[in-house]
Parts: C-alpha cells; sequence; structure tokens
C-alpha cells in the first residue's frame, strides 16, 4: 500500500487551527443557528420557549446542553417541510430516508447547503488520501439516500473523475473497477464484500486491481473488517460517517495516516456525547449516544439530534478537530440477551477470528420457550468444508463469542451465496420472536 498521507499544505487552514480558533468559530456559528431557527421554524420556537430557554441565553458552548433535544419523531412529526428553515422554493435539494415504519422523514438543503456539502465531502477523500485528478468509483445508492449523491458532488469538486455506478449488478461493478481503473471507491462494507467476492468468482485477483483506497460507511464495521478488506485489495480502508438528518455522509471522516476513528468536521457541526438513559452530558471521553448540532445549515438546521449511534469523543491527533470512537453499534440494534447487551458489531469482531467463515452473516433471535435464542448464520470460506468442518468452525465461533462476549449463540454455518446479501446497508439483525 502506498503513502496518501495529504499533503499539509492542502488542508483547509481550519483543519489545523488551534482549538480556540475553533472554539471561537463554533460559538459565533451557534448562536448564528440558534437565532435562525428560533426566528423561522415555528418547532423550535416552540420548544424553547417550553423549555424556558432562549437564543440570547448561548454565551458559551457550554449552554447549549440548556435546549432541548431533536429527535427522529420530531421529523416525523414535522413531515414533509416543517422543519424547513427557509420557503420552500429556496430549497435546491430534497433527501429522505426510507423509514421501515410510517412516513419516511425529509432533509432539505438550499444550493449553500450543497456546496458546502461537496466541500466537506472533498475534504473528507482528501483525508482518506484521494488526490484530485483520481477515478473515483461511487457505490453507494444513488437517489434519496444522500450516500451516492453526497460522495458524488464531493468526489466532483475534490476534481476527480466520477464513475457514478450506484448500487447493484456486482459484476458489473468488477468490470467497470477495472476497465477505468478507479483508484478510489466509496461503498458500504458489506457490500464492499460482495464485490469482493465477485472479484474472485470472475477468477481476478483484487490485490492486483487499481483501487488504492476504499471510503466505507453508512454502516457499523470492525476494524478487523478494515485488516480483512485491506489484506485482501491490498488498499487503505477508511471510515465515512454521516446521516441524513444532519447533512449526510462527510459529518466526519478518517484520516489515512492515522486510522484512529473519524474526524468530526467541527467547523460544521458540534458533537456532544449524553448519557442516553438520563440525557445528562457524560464526561469528556466517556462513552454514550451522540448528539449533533449543525453550526451553517440554512434549509435544515438541527439542534442537538439525538442520533442513537453510541460512541465516544477522542481529542485531535492528524487534526486539530475531535474524532469520534469507530461506531459500535446504534442503541436500536443492542440485543439484550439475558441481560447481556450485545451489538452486531462485536460478533463480527470474533467471526473475523475465524479462517474456515466468511464475513457475511446474519444474526437471528427467536424464541425458545420462555428464552430467546440468538442463532448466528455464517457462511463457509470456501465450498468443501464438509461437515465436520463445519461443526468445528461452528463450535469455533460459539466459543468466542461465550468466551468474549459472554453469551450463548448457536452458528449455523451454511453455503457460500445463502445469507442475505444487500447492495447498502446490511441488514444484519432479523428478530423472529
Ligand atoms: O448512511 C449517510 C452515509 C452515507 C454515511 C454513506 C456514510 C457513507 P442515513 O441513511 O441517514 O445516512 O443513516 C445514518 O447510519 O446514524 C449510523 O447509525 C449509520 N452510519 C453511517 N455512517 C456510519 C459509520 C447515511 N461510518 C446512520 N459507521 C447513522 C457506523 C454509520 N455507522
Amino acid at each position: 500500500m502506498r503513502d496518501l498521507t495529504p499533503d499539509k499544505s492542502s488542508l483547509d487552514p481550519i483543519e489545523i487551527a488551534s482549538r480556540d480558533e475553533i472554539s471561537a468559530l463554533q460559538l459565533q456559528r451557534l448562536q448564528k443557528t440558534l437565532a435562525h431557527v428560533y426566528a423561522n421554524v415555528p418547532f423550535y420556537r416552540n420548544s424553547f420557549d417550553a423549555a424556558g430557554v432562549h437564543p440570547d441565553d448561548c454565551k458559551d458552548l457550554g449552554d447549549l446542553a440548556r435546549f432541548p433535544f431533536t429527535v427522529k419523531s420530531d421529523l416525523r412529526d414535522n413531515y414533509p417541510f416543517g422543519l424547513f428553515a427557509v420557503p420552500r422554493e429556496q430549497v435546491s435539494r430534497i433527501h429522505a430516508s426510507s423509514g421501515t415504519t410510517g412516513k419516511p422523514t425529509v432533509v432539505g438543503y438550499t444550493q449553500k447547503d450543497v456546496d458546502t456539502w461537496a466541500a466537506l465531502v472533498a475534504r473528507s477523500l482528501r483525508a482518506a488520501g484521494t488526490r484530485p485528478g483520481d477515478v473515483v468509483h461511487v457505490a453507494y445508492g444513488y437517489g434519496l439516500f444522500t450516500g451516492g449523491l453526497g460522495a458524488h458532488y464531493g468526489a466532483e469538486k475534490l476534481g476527480c473523475t466520477v464513475v457514478p455506478v450506484s448500487g447493484g449488478m456486482t459484476d458489473r461493478q468488477v468490470t467497470l473497477i477495472e476497465d477505468f481503473k478507479a483508484t478510489s471507491i466509496l461503498v458500504t462494507p458489506s457490500y464492499a464484500l460482495s464485490i469482493l467476492d465477485a472479484y474472485r468468482a470472475q477468477g481476478r485477483d483484487p490485490r492486483e486491481s487499481s483501487l488504492e483506497v476504499g471510503i466505507f460507511g453508512a454502516e457499523p464495521w470492525t476494524n478487523a473488517m478494515r485488516e480483512e478488506i485491506e489484506s485482501s485489495f491490498d488498499m487503505h480502508a477508511v471510515d465515512i460517517y454521516g446521516l441524513s438528518e444532519v447533512m449526510g455522509p462527510g459529518v466526519a471522516s478518517e484520516c489515512v495516516e492515522s486510522k484512529d476513528g473519524p474526524v468530526v468536521w467541527e467547523d460544521h457541526f458540534y458533537p456532544e456525547i449524553i448519557n442516553p438513559e438520563t440525557g445528562e452530558p457524560v464526561v469528556e471521553g466517556e462513552s454514550g449516544e451522540l448528539v449533533f448540532t449543525s453550526l451553517t445549515k440554512e434549509a435544515f438546521p438541527i439542534i442537538r439530534y439525538r442520533t442513537r449511534d453510541l460512541t465516544r469523543l477522542l481529542p485531535g491527533t492528524a487534526r486539530s478537530m475531535r474524532r469520534i470512537e469507530k461506531i459500535t453499534g446504534r442503541s436500536d440494534d443492542m440485543i439484550i440477551l439475558r441481560g447481556v447487551n450485545v451489538f452486531p458489531s462485536q460478533i463480527e469482531e470474533q467471526l473475523m477470528r475465524v479462517a474456515a467463515l466468511s464475513p457475511h452473516f446474519q444474526i437471528e433471535l427467536t424464541r425458545d420457550d420462555r428464552l430467546d435464542v440468538m442463532t448466528v448464520h455464517v457462511e463457509e470460506a470456501a465450498s468443501g468444508l464438509g461437515d465436520d468442518g463445519r461443526k468445528a468452525a461452528a463450535s469455533e465461533l460459539s466459543g468466542l463469542i461465550k468466551d468474549v462476549i459472554g453469551v450463548t449463540a448457536l452458528v449455523n454455518v451454511c453455503d457460500a451465496e445463502t445469507v442475505a446479501r444487500s447492495q447498502g446497508k446490511a441488514v444484519r439483525l432479523v428478530d423472529n420472536r
């Protein structure tokens, strides 16, 4: 793997500014954002009034904790455009989450918001080691999902040649990477594994591909998965984080020289970590739920949005801005099995240690009498393991899960291509209780 560390002179000055400079900019932008929503969004005016706070009460960054949270149901309750802070005519783009239950959540962007977003994705790509002139293969879905178009505009802004493939037609993904000699790929980590399988099925060596860096996000993935992808493709693998309510991809992104968790682009987003039960801020460095306030958005500013993502805030390393630890999971995805909290990412971590098993997996929950049962469905790495081989692999994995995580899991080793594949975000958990 080639050293892709970007030249310091190519960074935005604020990325390496002093903490004081960053905080001063944050406060100024925060005050403006609070005034903007109070003046233009009835929902915020009402919720601030009900909590007895006014934008003028925000004299320093710590005062933000006095303002009320925003949660996903607030977006649904104001469907479709009730939280927009500018007249609809000034909104140049809409995105929405599919929403498995009920109404989708809708977000909007002014032209300036679209430009800021592109600049932040360009910054994220530069941090990943992508350079102007590179061929960038975008396999995130295009459409209402923010992944495809978000990545696309950022890569164009950086001056790259963008290949807007979107998800699906996995064999063709391989052909296009090979024919167009892509050097960067943006894709969910789970779909990257399907592309990897397609490489092998076509008899091509993924290590010989032109790819130098993959920029993976939209779902949790572990450092064990990073190692697997890096060695399989002989490329760097970095983490990009974001959510549509806050912007889309590029809220935070990892630096290729450190690979130590996504850097929050703090000049545009103010992060907090709270105790998910009490809503109180945790001590700096402790784990909890990530909360974001946008600092520059015009059409869809958001105040103290509870992401449900669980992580910690860490001090800056390759940049002055703070990092988040790789997201271990969402509070929604947490399985409580006989009193023990388990995240799919913990299962992934153990599974990557068993050579006979592929990284494709799905967790199923069922009920036996009154007890919950967790079954991990996972494919064998190569066919021909045989009954004994499968049994040994299953007991190796269930042993690791028992020893490291402390829960009992059944492991079902199945044929290749039998665990459900996604072309975007993987469904890791199926609840059949
Ligand atoms: O997934 C935006 C995105 C697209 C990010 C492409 C990165 C790359 P949503 O569909 O609104 O937006 O889903 C947001 O996905 O709250 C997390 O739970 C999860 N997520 C996103 N990035 C990561 C990541 C996009 N790097 C939700 N690691 C978030 C772990 C992630 N989880």
